[in-house]
């Protein structure tokens, strides 16, 4: 990649009712989608407003549209996503625009909590001594969920929570999952309830978005299984 080259970016401004504004951005090796960013808003436009914190991967807060699907921009390659140097940048779908690439993450916290996403302590003697091993395929994928940073990416791809904009979405649900299979969590039943209703994990196609595009490479779509799995068993056992 010539180093001199130029970025043609198109940026999303404004609200819901915003525009595209063009802005040319002199290209870098190595150079991250958010690095793009930063560079618009320091160099070029200092009122273009997004959010960032960690630049490593771990906050999950620099989550946007990047030529139409979500990605997390400050792991993003530039040279992964360019098309005849041009990038278009927007912010994440499915979720209310505040302003430019800043969207409203109320209602995507808010739906881990209707999922009973917090963590019950069982307060058990035993409990504080426990050592837990993952012991089946079903614990260690599930355990693999926790590593979510609830980047958003998944709820933006996922086509049943734009159509429907009650359904809890695949990383609420991936969280309701770890907890299920958490020997620790003392709130099983009221998780299994809490997810079992007509916004719940029933509403999932298995279109396997989410997996696809999570940075972390959860599969949400596993443990949206899982827990439908764990709801049948509650319906047999009469508790539902
Ligand atoms: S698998 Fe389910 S939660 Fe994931 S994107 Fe598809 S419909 Fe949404
Ligand atoms: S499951 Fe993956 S894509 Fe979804 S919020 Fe968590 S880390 Fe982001
Ligand atoms: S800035 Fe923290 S994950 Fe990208």
């Amino acid at each position: 990649m010539a180093r001199d080259r130029t970025l043609k970016v198109s940026v999303w401004r404004g609200g819901i009712a915003g525009s595209l504004q063009a802005f040319e951005v002199p290209r870098h090796p190595s150079q991250t989608v958010l690095d793009v960013v930063t560079y618009i808003q320091r160099a070029l436009d200092p009122t273009l407003a997004y959010r960032y914190a960690c630049r490593v991967g771990m906050c999950g807060s620099c989550a946007m549209t990047v030529n139409g699907v979500p990605r997390w921009t400050c792991r993003t390659h530039v040279d992964k996503v360019v098309s005849q140097d041009r990038i278009e940048i927007g912010p994440l779908k499915n979720l209310p625009v505040i302003r430019d690439l800043v969207t409203d993450m109320r209602e995507f916290f808010d739906k881990w909590a209707r999922a009973k996403g917090q963590f019950a302590p069982t307060r058990s003697r035993r409990e504080e001594v426990h050592a837990v091993t993952p012991d089946s395929r079903e614990r260690i994928q599930a355990d693999a969920g926790i590593e979510c940073i609830g980047c958003g990416v998944c709820y933006s791809a996922c086509d049943v929570v734009a159509w429907n904009p009650d359904y809890l979405g695949p990383a609420a649900l991936n969280r309701a999952w770890t907890l299920v299979k958490d020997e620790r969590d003392g709130a099983k039943l009221e998780r299994v309830r809490a997810v079992a209703g007509d916004a719940g994990c029933h509403s999932c196609h298995t279109h396997m978005s989410c997996t696809e595009r999570c940075p972390k490479r959860i599969s949400p779509t596993a443990g949206i299984a899982g827990l439908k799995r764990e709801i049948l068993k509650s319906v047999v056992r009469g508790e539902l």
